[in-house]
Order: structure tokens, then C-alpha cells, then sequence
């Protein structure tokens, strides 16, 4: 593994005060990482559907400082100061600072919000982590012109998965896979990658409408759920499957057949629950609403003939994938039929992005 490429070497620039702001998507997995070993390697390779209207904006200001043996930050979410988050940003600086030792340089006063509504389960980590990378990255740029915009990319990648392993897939778009894998060319343990091959046209403006089935806290988190996969007596044949199923996705995106595309990506989602079922100690994400959602969509499905389908994150909510054309049918469904399963009956309407604006 050769992480060299990654250090910052010189600065050809003095820089006092700098203040950056970045908008970062979220991300949704069609194959699934669940599992990794230090620093943040993932047991398979996984790919995911970068997001358009889930999305953080972060905004670091710099202010050149003494160099100080740690980061020093302060944080503030939606307009307050946040000190719950901190240990986790901490965290992440300490784990950067070998390739960004700038960081010990500067004071830096971090102020994030969301476009998601807080706490609606959708995981903010790959967000919020990605635009922290940027920030960093538009600092770098600052001390070092030389950087090339494919660089400062592949960097924030590599930077936003010490923070968590998704937010590596969420500096990109339409499609990001991370982790190496034989088929997908240029593919890294280290980063996310841009799918290289060229996209069905079924696959483009891919729609997801995320409902949120429970807003509160996880009662197990990501951090606690990958540690699961240790030991875990279905891990191994886990990820050779999600390695195939990568392989297996990959063709179907590029010759657009929507029956595998569907009926792979649900077997992902609920492998990934059946994994936390299987763990010890075991444990389940999803609630009655969630399995009453999914038998809504197989029955509307099979009623219809249409290509609606989900799949689901590290909890209850659950995404409904559909092609645009059938955008106008599944709105309606989902207004109908769906949205009483959803608390408050809240859901968010996103669609496939682009990854990362500077603003
Ligand atoms: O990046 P983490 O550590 O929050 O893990 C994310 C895990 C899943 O969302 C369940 C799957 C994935 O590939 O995004």
C-alpha cells in the first residue's frame, strides 16, 4: 500500500488566514461495505450512488497560529457550538496530520450544517467528513499552486475515509466504488474511484426517495457493527459474495438489465441486515414499518410491472431506487401508499449527483 503520494511535501506559499466553504453529497451503497480492518481498509470493495439534495456544508476558517502539538478547532453545527462532535473531527485531524501536518499550524473554526433534516437517521458522517477533506484540500491548494484538480480529489478521498470509510465514495459522482477489486480499474483500498466504465442510460438521473422510518439514534453504531464482522462465523464467504456481486453490478450498469440491477441490490440490503442479525451480540436495524414498506414495494412491483425497488442503510429507513421515466407513477405510490409508514410521514426526494461544489 503505498500511501506516500499522500504527503504533503512543500509549500510554495504563505498562507495567514484562509476561509473555505464546500457542499459534500451523501452517498448510498448498492453493494455494501460492512467490515474493515486499521486504518479504515474495507473487507470488499463496494459501490455507491452519489446523492444530490442530501448533502453538508462546512465552512473551515484558518487562522494562522504557532505549530501546536494537536489540532485545535472549534465547532459549530447549524448555528451552535457543538462540543459532542468534536471527539470524532479530533479524532480524524490526529489521523490525518501525517499527510496534512498543516493542520497543527492553524486555529480552525468549523461550522457545518446539514440539508437533511438533524437526527433523520441518514448517515451524515460520509457528508460531513468529505467536506472537511475539501476544506482541508482548498488549504493545501492554497500553500502549494502545483496541485492539479484530479489530485486534490483523490486526496480528499483518501482523507475523508480516515474520517469514515463511505464519506471516500462522496467527493465523486454518479458512481464510486471503493476498494480494490480485479475489475474495476484503478480501484484502491485507499480511495473512491469514479466508475470507469460508461453508464447504461436507465441508470442516469437514477431517482431515490429515502423514508424515514425512524429519526433517533442507532441503538448500534456503524463503528460497533463493522468490529461485528470479526468473528463473525458468515464474514469470509461475506465479502468473496459482495466481491462477485461488485462484478456482477458493474456489467448491469453498463448493459442497463434493470431485473439484476433490482434483484441485486435488495439481496445487498438485506444481506447487510441479515450480517447484523448473524452478529454476536446480535442485533436489528430495521423496524415493523421497514418490512411493511418492503412488502408494499414487491407488491406494487409485481402489480404494476414496474422497476421500483430499495435498499437500505445501516438502519430502519429505506431507500426506493426507480428510474426517472417511472418517477411520476412511484411519487404518487409513495405519497399514497407509503408515506403513512414513515414518521410524521416525512420522506426526502433526492436523485443521483455529482459530488462536491466549492461555494
Ligand atoms: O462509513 P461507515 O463506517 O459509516 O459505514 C457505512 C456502512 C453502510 O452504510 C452500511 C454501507 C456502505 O457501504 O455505505
Amino acid at each position: 500500500m503505498n500511501t506516500s503520494e499522500f504527503k504533503f511535501q512543500t509549500s510554495d506559499k504563505k498562507v495567514e488566514n484562509l476561509s473555505v466553504t464546500w457542499q459534500t453529497p451523501s452517498n448510498i451503497a448498492l453493494v455494501k461495505y460492512w467490515g474493515k480492518s486499521e486504518p479504515q481498509i474495507p473487507k470488499n470493495a463496494s459501490i455507491s450512488f452519489t446523492l444530490n439534495n442530501c448533502h453538508t456544508t462546512t465552512k473551515i476558517e484558518f487562522t494562522k497560529s504557532q505549530s501546536m502539538p494537536q489540532a485545535e478547532f472549534e465547532l459549530f453545527f447549524e448555528g451552535k457550538k457543538k462540543d459532542d462532535f468534536k471527539p470524532k473531527i479530533a479524532k480524524f485531524f490526529k489521523r490525518v496530520q501525517e499527510y496534512c501536518p498543516y493542520v497543527l499550524d492553524y486555529k480552525m473554526t468549523i461550522s457545518s450544517e446539514n440539508s437533511f433534516p438533524h437526527s433523520s437517521g441518514i448517515a451524515s458522517s460520509a457528508s460531513g467528513m468529505s467536506a472537511i477533506a475539501m476544506c482541508l484540500m482548498s488549504l493545501e491548494k492554497e500553500l502549494n499552486s502545483n496541485l492539479t484538480d484530479e489530485y486534490i480529489n483523490k486526496k480528499a478521498s483518501f482523507l475523508a475515509r480516515l474520517g469514515s470509510g463511505s464519506a471516500s465514495r462522496s467527493i465523486e459522482g454518479p458512481l464510486v466504488v471503493w476498494g480494490n477489486h480485479p475489475e474495476i480499474e484503478n480501484s484502491s483500498d485507499l480511495l473512491g474511484v469514479k466508475f470507469p466504465y460508461k453508464i447504461h442510460p436507465i441508470f442516469e438521473n437514477y431517482q431515490d426517495t429515502i423514508l424515514l422510518v425512524d429519526k433517533g439514534e442507532k441503538q448500534v453504531s456503524s463503528t460497533v457493527g463493522h468490529n461485528l464482522m470479526h468473528n463473525h462465523p458468515y464474514a469470509e464467504s461475506r465479502f468473496i459474495q459482495a466481491n462477485e456481486n461488485l462484478k456482477k453490478l458493474s456489467e448491469i450498469l453498463q448493459n442497463g438489465d434493470i431485473k439484476a440491477f433490482i434483484n441485486l441490490v435488495e439481496s445487498e440490503a438485506l444481506t447487510l441486515h441479515a450480517m447484523m442479525l448473524t452478529s454476536n451480540p446480535y442485533f436489528i436495524l430495521m423496524k415493523p414499518n421497514t418490512l411493511e414498506i418492503i412488502n408494499k414495494i414487491w407488491e406494487y412491483r409485481e402489480e404494476n410491472n414496474s422497476n421500483i425497488c430499495f435498499t437500505l442503510d445501516a438502519g430502519a429507513n429505506v431507500h426506493v431506487l426507480y428510474p426517472d421515466s417511472e418517477k411520476e407513477d412511484i411519487n404518487e405510490f409513495i405519497k399514497s401508499k407509503l408515506a403513512d409508514f414513515c414518521q410524521k410521514n416525512q420522506y426526502i426526494c433526492d436523485s443521483v449527483g455529482f459530488g462536491a461544489k466549492p461555494l
